[in-house]
């Protein structure tokens, strides 16, 4: 059996059809197939250790929160954090963001006329939060441009940073492109020019190549765990100890004080001042089984086999008539972001693939800032991970120009 054929078998979920087709699944942008050892982890908590966290003293507690300590351990090597404490659990990406958004104007970091920039590749979920502080504290959103190659334009940050800017937010790789962006380059940019906090969002990155975070010297990360192999509702804010220290909680609740009362509360200390309430115990226990299965495979043979899986499948639909890539130029995660021009939109082509057993992602991919630049309503986006193989691209090409066959 190859290693690949190995792979696969640790993901039963690809074992089934769809519309009497074997699955193609295309769809790891928007969230992984788990791996059985995540499955089982999941279950095995429910099964033989459920019980709450930090909060008893019997036997089944101090075992959960044993476990779920260790995974943060895990997490912590996996992005090379200096400190466990500086790795907060969240239900994801966008948990992460809005958490520092509202614990900025919680303390009152930022103020009216105050700037963040952000760029134009970024998911709603790294613009939204932004806006709504804005609409809070009257400060302003910059946004750094793209070219037609959807390549990022640094020149602004020379032009817009100043001591006004307090915060700058941008993607490691876009979700809708898969574009992996200059960020040391950014970074050393901002840092030269300004002192405004920098938070990076990860999402796309950590499942697909190694991500350090102190290497990269950003002052927040967050990702989610759903993207690299663990379950729903999990992610990770990672910030460096003194950016942490300083930002107010988010949410208030129990877990999170060191004293409680009518007279006055106060909090605890890194990481559970900022995990308020029960935790999603079994998801982070299985986040960190994820991380063990991602170990196993290595990021050297993971990020070999997506850039041949990116390669192979860009130069197979470039061989379409009247299919345009939209960030084709640009380096790239295993994303392939696409139209038919003279066939449909891209739900319909999405439908007919699907009925191929094929799944991909349509429309704007919570980026309509990338869709309205490019002026289109959406792409066909398929999206590659660790068990993905030549053949099912050569299956998608096939049914993309059935696609068109049928739309044109
Ligand atoms: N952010 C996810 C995606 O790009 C859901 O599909």
């Amino acid at each position: 059996m190859s290693h690949l054929q190995h792979i696969r078998q640790q993901f039963p979920v690809l074992e089934r059809t769809i519309n009497g087709k074997p699955l193609i699944y295309l769809d790891n942008a928007a969230t992984s197939q788990k791996p059985l050892q995540v499955i089982e982890t999941e279950a095995k908590y429910y099964r033989e250790l459920n019980a709450n966290v930090h909060r008893g003293i019997h036997t089944l507690s101090q075992l959960a929160t044993e476990e779920m300590e260790a995974a943060r351990r895990k997490v912590q090597q996996f992005i090379n954090a200096a400190h466990d404490y500086e790795v907060i659990f969240t239900k994801g990406t966008t948990e992460g963001i809005n958490l520092v958004a509202y614990a900025l104007s919680n303390g009152n970091l930022i103020r009216k006329g105050d700037e963040i920039i952000v760029s134009y590749l970024e998911h709603h979920s790294n613009i939204v939060p932004w806006q709504m502080l804005c609409e809070r504290t009257g400060a302003i959103l910059k946004v750094i441009p793209i070219d037609e190659n959807g390549i990022l334009q640094l020149d602004f940050l020379e032009e817009n940073l100043s001591e006004k800017t307090k915060i700058v937010s941008f993607n490691y790789v876009s979700n809708a492109l898969g574009i992996i962006n200059p960020v040391k380059e950014m970074i050393a940019r901002i840092r030269k020019q300004s002192d405004a906090l920098i938070l990076m969002d990860g999402a796309q990155a950590v499942p697909h190549f190694k991500t350090d975070v102190q290497d990269l010297d950003c002052d927040l990360f967050v990702f989610s765990g759903h993207k690299m192999y663990a379950p729903t509702g999990t992610g990770i804010l990672y910030g460096k100890e003194r950016i942490l220290e300083m930002l107010p909680p988010f949410h208030g609740g129990g877990e999170m004080i060191a004293t409680c009362s009518f007279t006055g509360t106060t909090y605890a200390g890194l990481p559970f001042k900022f995990e308020a309430g029960t935790p999603n115990i079994a998801g982070n226990i299985s986040l960190g089984a994820a991380v063990d299965f991602m170990n196993s495979i290595g990021h050297e043979a993971l990020q070999e086999h997506e850039n041949k899986l990116l390669n192979y499948a860009q130069s197979k639909l470039l061989e379409i008539d009247n299919l345009k890539i939209y960030g084709e130029n640009a380096p790239r995660t295993g994303v392939v972001s696409f139209n038919l021009l003279n066939a449909g939109i891209s739900s319909d082509v999405g439908m007919i693939l699907d009925k191929l057993g094929i799944a991909v992602r349509t429309g704007h991919h919570c980026t309509q800032p990338i869709m309205d630049f490019f002026n289109i309503a959406g792409t066909v986006r398929a999206s590659f991970a660790i068990y993905n193989t030549l053949e099912e691209i050569d299956i998608l090409a096939e049914g993309i120009r059935k696609a068109q066959k049928m739309l044109a």
